[in-house]
């Protein structure tokens, strides 16, 4: 048994399809709906996303980042014991895409199994993968947040179709004598379960009810503004830290807005944030995992330095997670 689980290795993966918001407005536009560039990037920070192509799955977009994560931790699929999948977008009611992305590593024979705590997904997925490494269970997983969020998209909807797009991001999470996972505060509260769901169901062969995203946008972003900050420094008070002790905060990229008000209230620099919502728009589980990925491979996050993780999201899910990488 070891004491604690460290990231070796990250990966990430956007379909080629990128849609500026010129070329979504327009899109929209020939379908009878008014929006635009400046609205969306006023609001949201958000000036393109990525959309998958049909017969694409969440699977397709886990399996390409979790190649890309394995290969930085120059591991093999064979070596992974435990795969955890964030999504609110799998492949199939079930079974899970963790069983579906295991077949197609070929890492067949270990633990499978996906996290639904919508954009809060991975946070959820990494303080179980490391509590299952600390108590033997694994001694290497594959954490993965993966979406196509285009698929439950209102394109009738201007209020929530801009915000979303798709794409995939991977970490693997080894047993370690040295600490990497250093500590987790996760939370949930169903009350708030309408404010951002998907209300439909499979029901007598046929789906009952709507199966799109309904989002009260002004809703969910007072309680994210409120939750981030408790969560962040609940997380940070477990692990021994302040804020000063922060090199870089990866937060579920939602909208800037909600980074910038976290950021200020952490006493943190917008520097020392990385940001990708300007590029990937929200993809939901898969965005702290495509953003800390990002910053990996630009140079931006080095080893050793200490990162604050944070999403939230629908349930009314929230959390967060501080690690040394
Ligand atoms: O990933 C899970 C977490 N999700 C989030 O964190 C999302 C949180 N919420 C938000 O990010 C923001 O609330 C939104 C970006 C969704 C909306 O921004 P807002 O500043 O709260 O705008 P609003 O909903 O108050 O709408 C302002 C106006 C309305 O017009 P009126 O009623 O003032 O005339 C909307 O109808 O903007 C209008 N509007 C739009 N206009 C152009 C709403 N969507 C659009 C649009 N284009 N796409």
């Amino acid at each position: 048994m070891s004491l604690y689980s460290r990231i070796t290795g990250t990966g990430s993966y956007l379909p080629p399809r990128k849609l500026s918001n010129a070329v979504l407005v327009a899109e929209l536009a020939a379908k009878g709906l008014e929006t635009s560039d400046d609205w969306i990037v006023e609001r949201t920070g958000i000036r393109a996303r990525h959309f998958v192509a049909d017969g694409v799955f969440s699977s397709d977009l886990a399996f390409e980042a979790a190649k890309n994560a394995l290969q930085a931790a120059n591991r093999n699929a064979q070596e992974v014991d435990l795969i955890i999948v964030a999504t609110s977008t799998p492949d199939m009611v079930f079974p899970s895409t963790a069983c579906i992305l295991q077949n197609k590593l070929g890492a067949n024979g270990g633990i499978a199994f996906d996290m639904q705590a919508v954009c809060t997904g991975f946070v959820y997925a990494l303080s179980v993968a490391d509590s299952m490494i600390k108590t033997g269970a694994a001694k290497c997983a594959l954490v993965v947040g993966a979406e196509v969020f285009s698929r439950i998209l209102d394109f009738k909807d201007r209020t929530t179709c801009v915000l979303f797009g798709d794409g995939a991001g991977a970490v693997v999470l080894e047993a370690s004598d040295t600490p990497g996972i250093l500590a987790s505060d996760l939370h949930a509260d169903g009350k708030h379960v309408g404010i951002l769901c998907v209300p439909g169901h499979v029901s007598g062969g046929a789906i009952s009810g709507d199966p799109v995203l309904k989002m009260d946008g002004q809703a969910v972003f007072k309680l994210a503004v409120g939750v981030l900050e408790d969560a962040a420094r609940a997380a940070l008070t477990k692990a021994g830290k302040t804020e000063k002790d922060i090199d870089w905060m990866i937060p579920h990229q939602a909208n800037i807005r909600i980074m910038q008000s976290t950021a200020k209230k952490l006493k943190l620099p917008m520097d020392k944030v990385i940001v990708t919502v300007d590029q990937h728009g929200n993809t939901s589980a898969a965005s702290i995992p495509l953003a800390l990925d990002y910053g990996v491979r630009n140079g931006k996050i080095k080893p050793g330095q200490t990162l604050l993780l944070e999403g939230v999201g629908g349930g009314f899910t929230w959390g967060a997670v501080i690690l040394n990488l």
